[in-house]
């Protein structure tokens, strides 16, 4: 079989598009999901882009053991140098430069001819080539490009020394079929061809993201680029978990293999999800709720008789676990641990203790603790276990009063550091009350609320309420997580998280200055 160079752009094309943002630990989050996931080549980020970007891109660079790390940079000296300075400490980094090659791109964004263009991918590459010896160079708009000039910069970028080429569909135009052609093109008209590996990345404007992608792998491509869940720019990128599944339960017509561990594929979805306060839509193929629920008559009848009546891949394969009905008031930690452990969670002892002390809480407000349940307070831990700095204020208590004729007021009485705070406000709504009692206690300096998000983890009317918050200031997102039966108090827990973390960016500053 044909190996698969699974290259994630998560962190670079999915986290530059709205509403998906992360912050440092978020990305080093990701990271290690990535890493677990086994995928070949994480690209951490645009290191010139802002000073965020590059220390993250660094400090995924000095962590991640397992897998290529690479940072994007133009065709220039300076961006190819941010990226070489940030990816330099990786066990093995990659430079990922880029030029628009379509006359659109060429003639209204770049205002550079050909000749140029065709010249600072050949000379930027050779730059690039000085500090690193793996270097991609992407030919930005390569589907709308005109094929012999692809070829010529393609030729040229190889010349250079570039040891993968990517052929970008950046605005998701192109057709399966015209993505087969014009990669057998390129394997049949580029000189040096057999020198450098030929890579696929997609978007997924008009829906065809991952069909574009698989026909590029039957055209030549070894590389894929794709994001999980596939977040990115407008309509996302290649989704991850699509091609691969595709590739893993369609073997004979994708007989091609890839590194990842498919049995993380969920985790990651839901990390990924979970740190951009969104969920799946439900039918979203692989991850999405209802991807392996047989809900029709015909079809439970035919999934009893027999599973592969309508089922092409099974839960487990992607690590969606099918065992509902687990641990209740009586368990133990030991079960509770060994459960987690079946689920794919290692964790520490004092991240274990403080799951046990959550499931217990749980076990007192809701009958059924499922493993939906299990895995929510286990990835809550992982995402928001909190620096010393960020710890701040804590809910004591709170009261609302609400009804559909009076408006809502709330009173909340939080802790920090040994003293008490209280204050009480109106709102449009309960939720809206709760927020502004905080902001009277904590002043917190301007800001902006980006997000609101809140799902259920499983079904029934005592399921847990998972919400998460974003509030930007000065260009930085800073997200809080809540999670209980009772979504007033899941807002608030959430809302407090976020304010603790402003609280102490702003604190820090202010000693700097
Ligand atoms: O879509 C695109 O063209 C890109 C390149 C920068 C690789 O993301
Ligand atoms: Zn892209």
């Amino acid at each position: 079989m044909d190996r698969i160079i699974v290259f994630d752009t998560t962190l670079r094309d999915g986290e530059q598009s709205p509403g998906c943002s992360m912050n440092l630990r978020e990305k080093i989050e990701v990271a290690r999901c990535l890493e677990k996931l086994k995928v070949d080549v994480i690209e951490a980020g645009f290191a010139i882009s802002s000073p965020g970007d590059f220390e993250s891109v660094k400090t995924i660079s000095e962590s991640v053991k397992e897998c290529t790390v690479a940072s994007l940079a133009r065709a220039n000296v300076k961006d190819i140098d941010a990226a070489w300075e940030a990816v330099k400490g990786a066990a093995d980094p990659r430079i990922h430069l880029f030029i628009a090659t379509s006359d659109l791109h060429m003639q209204y964004k770049l205002k550079m001819t050909p000749e140029q263009v065709l010249e600072a991918a050949a000379s930027m590459t050779a730059y690039a080539k000085k500090y690193c010896s793996n270097v991609e160079f992407s030919a930005e708009d390569a589907t709308r490009s005109d094929w012999d000039f692809l070829a010529q910069v393609i030729s040229a970028a190889i010349a250079s020394g570039a040891t993968t080429v990517n052929i970008p569909d950046t605005v998701g135009y192109t057709t399966p079929a015209e993505m087969r052609a014009l990669f057998e093109y390129l394997r049949e008209h580029v000189q040096g061809a057999d020198k450098a590996i030929f890579s696929t990345h997609c978007h997924d404007d008009l829906g065809m993201a991952t069909a574009n992608t698989l026909a590029g792998i039957q055209g030549g491509a070894r590389q894929i680029e794709c994001t999980v869940n596939g977040l990115g720019e407008r309509a996302g990128n290649t989704a991850l978990e699509e091609v691969i599944m595709a590739m893993h339960t369609r073997p004979n017509a994708y007989p091609f293999e890839a590194r990842i561990d498919t049995t993380q594929i969920a985790r990651a979805s839901r990390t990924v999800y979970s740190i951009i306060g969104q969920s799946a839509p439900l039918n979203k193929p692989i991850v999405g709720r209802n991807a392996f629920a047989h809900e029709a008559g015909i079809h439970q009848h035919g999934v009893l008789a027999n599973k592969l009546t309508y089922e092409i891949l099974t839960p487990e394969s992607v690590g969606v676990s099918t065992n509902n009905l687990v641990l209740g008031k009586h368990s133990g930690k030991h079960a509770v641990d060994d459960r987690l452990r079946s689920l794919g969670y290692a964790l520490s002892k004092e991240d274990l203790e403080a799951c046990f002390e959550e499931f217990k809480v749980l076990c007192d407000k809701k009958k059924v603790v499922t493993d939906a349940d299990l895995e929510a307070i286990a990835d809550h831990r992982a995402v928001v276990s909190e620096s010393a700095d960020e710890l701040g204020y804590r809910l004591d208590w709170f009261s609302v009063h609400t009804s559909n004729f009076t408006t809502a007021t709330c009173t909340v009485s939080l802790t920090k550091d040994g003293e008490k705070y209280e204050d009480v406000c109106l709102g449009d709504g309960p939720i809206d009350a709760a927020f502004n009692a905080i902001d009277k206690i904590v002043r917190p300096v301007p800001h902006t609320f980006d997000i609101y998000n809140i799902h259920s983890i499983s079904e029934g009317k005592d399921t847990l309420g998972d919400v998460t918050i974003k509030l930007t200031a000065e260009n930085r997102t800073y997200t809080g997580k809540g999670l209980s039966t009772d979504i007033i108090e899941a807002s608030i827990v959430a809302y407090l998280k976020a304010m603790n973390k402003l609280c102490a960016a702003t604190a820090k500053e202010k000693e700097s200055a």
